[in-house]
């Protein structure tokens, strides 16, 4: 079962599968709806991040309940979506990219891993997001056409607001690429339940402060809009071709 997490404006892109069945799961970290089905040969369980109703805030999303039901379902890879805005010239607008880099700047710790009985645990996060699929996804990108950016920095901030103009100049000093609300959570639970985690970005505005546009989640969703036919696509070629055999750091004992 391989997992697709979709953000803000794909709800719908993953309409297509045949068999499919929408459910909800009660986990110890509260209820998730998800739909199952098969695309391409695979067995597909989809979850709406913001909710079956887009009515979660990033600072809301149920993460923790998110991964579990997905590990539940048996899902070993995950394909995470998502919008973000972008600081680096040669990502503009417009451009899918996947990062390799994961820079924590949210407020919460969110892990499955709190003492007592959960235990204590210290995950290795050197390589945040699963370099086996990132390599299926270049392969793809290179042989099918769309240009797709590999590599680059993402920063987390827990939002729900967009940044600051010094919050983006002080990623900058940091080594960030693109900016979100979401990944790093997500990122860092999924390799808590040992499931390869792999990003696709689709950058949607120059970040906060390096035009003179105001940003808004009007302007996100437009732009997903145009970029969801060619995120689709990328996803459907490259989930056929995900090793069977899981052989990097996320599949580990830890
Ligand atoms: N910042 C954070 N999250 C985002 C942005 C941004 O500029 N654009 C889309 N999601």
């Amino acid at each position: 079962m391989i997992g697709i997490i979709g953000g803000s404006g794909l709800y719908e892109s993953f309409r297509d599968m045949s068999d499919r069945k929408t459910d909800i799961m009660h986990t110890p970290h509260g209820v998730i709806d998800y739909t199952t089905g098969s695309w391409m040969g695979e067995r597909i369980a989809f979850i709406p991040r913001h909710g079956p109703e887009h009515d979660l805030p990033p600072h809301r999303v149920r993460f923790k309940a998110n991964i579990w039901a997905l590990r539940e379902l048996g899902v070993r890879r995950l394909v995470g979506t998502c919008a973000v805005g972008t600081l680096n010239q040669k990502i503009p607008p417009g451009r899918i990219t996947v990062p390799d880099q994961l820079i924590d700047l949210t407020k919460e710790t969110r892990s499955f891993f709190n003492g007592r009985r959960e235990g204590v645990r210290h995950v290795d996060m050197t390589e945040p997001f699963c370099p086996a699929l990132r390599e299926v996804v270049r392969e793809v990108s290179v042989e099918t056409g769309p240009s797709v950016h590999i590599g680059g920095t993402y920063a987390c901030f827990s939002g729900p607001t967009f940044e600051t103009a010094a919050e983006i100049r002080m990623v900058k000093v940091l080594g960030g690429d693109l900016v979100g609300m979401t990944l790093a959570p997500e990122a860092k639970l999924a390799r808590e339940a040992g499931i390869c985690y792999l990003p696709v970005c689709m950058p949607v505005n120059w970040a906060a402060g390096l035009t003179r546009e105001l940003l808004s989640h009007k302007q996100t969703l437009e732009q997903v809009g145009q970029m969801k036919g060619e995120l689709v696509n990328l996803i459907r070629w490259s989930l056929g071709r995900f090793p069977k055999e899981r052989d990097c750091p996320c599949a580990r004992e830890h």
